[in-house]
């Protein structure tokens, strides 16, 4: 959740920070804030609102100085207002700190703090960290001869510091939970960092600058050359390099990433949003996606007896296209929510297939972990080369489709359909397969290129109304649940996805006068059955969209749009593409903003 930067260096930090910050705002976006040390002292600028709001209103680069940090925030604790928004500080205002996660035994740490005497100024986790700190700097002082020694300067000097890295450990070590900590101290010259089961990654200046930040695109504009920190990591950087000890508090080396994403991968190209530049270049991504090397996944699931899948939100759809192409090939795999796997797994599985754009969902990742812990092989299919699954994955699947910045996610799903199909069509040698894979991006184009202005004219029309039901069979029924997933997370309508069998169970006694239901019904053998329910629900009144290759199912629509012929396998991606762009414009006529809707963020980092 959170978005993290940390700089140190020679340019302004605060230009760093703000630019890292505009970059990762997808991670949180109720309130954001700044801090940054030179030599006048440490000053802290922080508000409730979006980044740009709040940068109009304070002006973030009047902050001078080369070392600070940056957080955008989503709420955990507390309300988004100026007092919760990070960054916090100890009593004094000479620690400052920048914080995602939660830390869990914090009501514990305060009420202790408190009882020595620290005041507390927010209602968050996070600000304990700062007060342990100081507490820990004060009681080394309190120790240390040489602290007060005035005759022994630079000795004494080099003690504080140690003390300083000290208090630091001390602080860390106290704490329960989940965390990517970032902390500056006034007066010195380095930043501390540490991470817990939360993204952070250390970037590396061309000369004498060094970075952090919760991921990747924050630092595109600077680098692509990162250090990659593990599970229970603590570092300290300074602009020469940065210094790391491991989760057992010895010096440790990590491994350096180079990544080929560039600056320009995360702008908007002359786009007004993410979201649509990230439709758009759905051809491209999708191109890259399909060539992705799926061996490893390959030779993982062939031997697999007990396949299982993992995942949450509109990557669980992926899944379920997964699962059905699997029982396909008769090879069964029950396919779960990352957060329910703990509950309803039947145990045994051999391999557990992860799918997550992000690579650090904490639901799916604490299902991999639970899978693994029962000996489970993980495979994971990810967008983020050195993300958390990855990293605890026995193999991974790169879709390969570049950074996504817009908060719900677009070309990432029909990424993974993509290495989804890909995997499958090799398991079962289905040449057919992979060579309509290899051309299938050219159709999108040309689908994409068609079908823009009429779901435009349809999101006009369509704007006006307030609950949508989007309906389907088969493997089309994950794309109804991923579209009404699409409507509601930016337009903030009711919408619901059935399998359109289901419907007369229940959902059917919601349909009245003018209620859209909007129908995935290509032809083939879902059409049939597909024209029955699109007639069961026009008989209630409701007003039809169909969408489909075929003129007589599109003539029982009140609105349609005319969609390629494509096999049935392929529905979902195909389908989605229209899906995707209704949703964006419906929700511009909204008024609303599709790359940050509200309560959402990125990338879920808790449970
Ligand atoms: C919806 C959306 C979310 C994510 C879900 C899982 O547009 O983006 O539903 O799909 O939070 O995220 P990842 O794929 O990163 O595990």
């Amino acid at each position: 959740m959170c978005g993290i930067i940390g700089y140190i260096g020679h340019r302004r930090a605060s230009e760093v920070l703000l630019h890292g910050l505009s970059q990762v705002e997808y991670r949180g976006y109720d309130s954001a804030g700044m801090v940054v040390s030179s030599g006048k002292g440490m000053r802290l600028l922080k508000d409730a609102g979006k980044l740009r709001d709040i940068h109009a209103k304070h002006d973030f680069l009047k902050l001078e100085g080369g070392i600070g940090l940056g957080h955008t925030r989503w709420a955990t604790h507390g309300p988004p207002c100026e007092r919760n928004a990070h960054p916090h500080s100890d009593c004094a205002g000479n620690v400052a700190v920048v914080h995602n996660g939660i830390i869990e035994n914090h009501r514990a740490l305060r009420t202790e703090l408190m009882a020595r005497g620290h005041k507390f100024s927010s209602d968050t986790d996070t600000e304990v960290v700062a007060h342990l700190i100081e507490e820990g700097m004060k009681k080394k002082k309190e120790k240390s001869p040489s602290a007060s020694d005035s005759r022994r300067p630079s000795e004494g000097a080099a003690r504080i510091n140690d003390a300083v890295l000290d208090a630091v450990r001390a602080a860390i070590s106290r704490l329960e939970g989940t965390y990517a900590l970032g902390i500056l101290i006034a007066g010195e010259n380095r930043l501390f960092l540490a991470r817990r089961h939360a993204p952070l990654i250390i970037g590396k200046g061309k000369k004498e600058e060094m970075f952090f930040a919760s991921d990747i695109p924050a630092l595109l504009g600077y680098t692509r050359d990162f250090i990659l920190l593990n599970e229970g990591d603590m570092a300290q950087v300074d602009a020469k390099g940065a210094t790391i000890w491991g989760a057992d508090g010895k010096p440790a080396v990590r491994s350096p990433l180079h990544v080929d994403w560039t600056p320009q991968m995360a702008q908007k190209n002359g786009h007004d949003y993410f979201m649509l530049k990230e439709i758009l270049e759905q051809p491209l991504t999708l191109a890259s996606a399909v060539s992705a090397d799926v061996a490893e996944g390959v030779r993982l699931m062939s031997g697999a007896v007990r396949p299982a899948i993992v995942a949450c939100g509109t990557s669980y759809y992926a899944a379920l296209v997964l699962q059905y192409l699997l029982h396909k090939q008769k090879k069964v795999a029950n396919t779960y929510l990352g957060s329910e796997y703990a509950y309803w797994r039947t145990g045994g599985e051999d391999v557990v297939v992860a799918i997550s754009q992000s690579g650090e969902t904490a639901d799916t990742l604490a299902a991999v972990r639970l899978a693994k812990k029962e000996g489970a092989k993980v495979l994971a299919i990810t967008n983020v080369v050195g993300s958390t699954l990855s990293r605890e994955a026995d193999a991974t699947l790169y879709i390969g489709v570049g950074p996504e910045v817009g908060v719900v996610a677009t070309k990432t799903f029909t990424g993974q359909l993509a290495v989804i199909y890909k995997l499958a069509y090799s398991m079962s040698g289905n040449r057919a397969g992979l060579d309509e894979l290899e051309a299938m991006p050219a159709s999108v184009q040309k689908m994409l290129d068609e079908i823009q202005e009429p779901v435009k004219h349809l999101a006009k029309l369509m704007s006006k109304r307030r609950n949508f039901f989007f309906i389907s069979r088969g493997v089309g029924w994950p794309c109804a649940l991923e579209a009404a997933l699409k409507l509601k997370e930016i337009t903030y309508l009711h919408a619901e996805a059935y399998a359109a069998g289901e419907l007369k169970h229940g959902p059917i006694s919601m349909l009245e006068e003018k209620v859209p239901v909007i129908a995935i019904a290509p032809s083939g053998s879902l059409a049939p059955k597909m024209e029955s329910n699109i007639r069961e629900c026009k008989a209630r009144g409701a007003s039809m969209i169909v969408l489909s290759d075929d003129k007589t199912i599109r003539d029982e629509g009140e609105h349609w749009l005319v969609m390629p012929k494509v096999s049935d396998d392929f529905v979902p991606l195909f389908y989605i593409l229209p899906l995707q762009l209704l949703a964006y414009y419906m929700t511009l006529e909204l008024g609303r903003d599709p790359d940050q809707p509200r309560n959402l963020a990125k990338s879920v980092t808790v449970e």
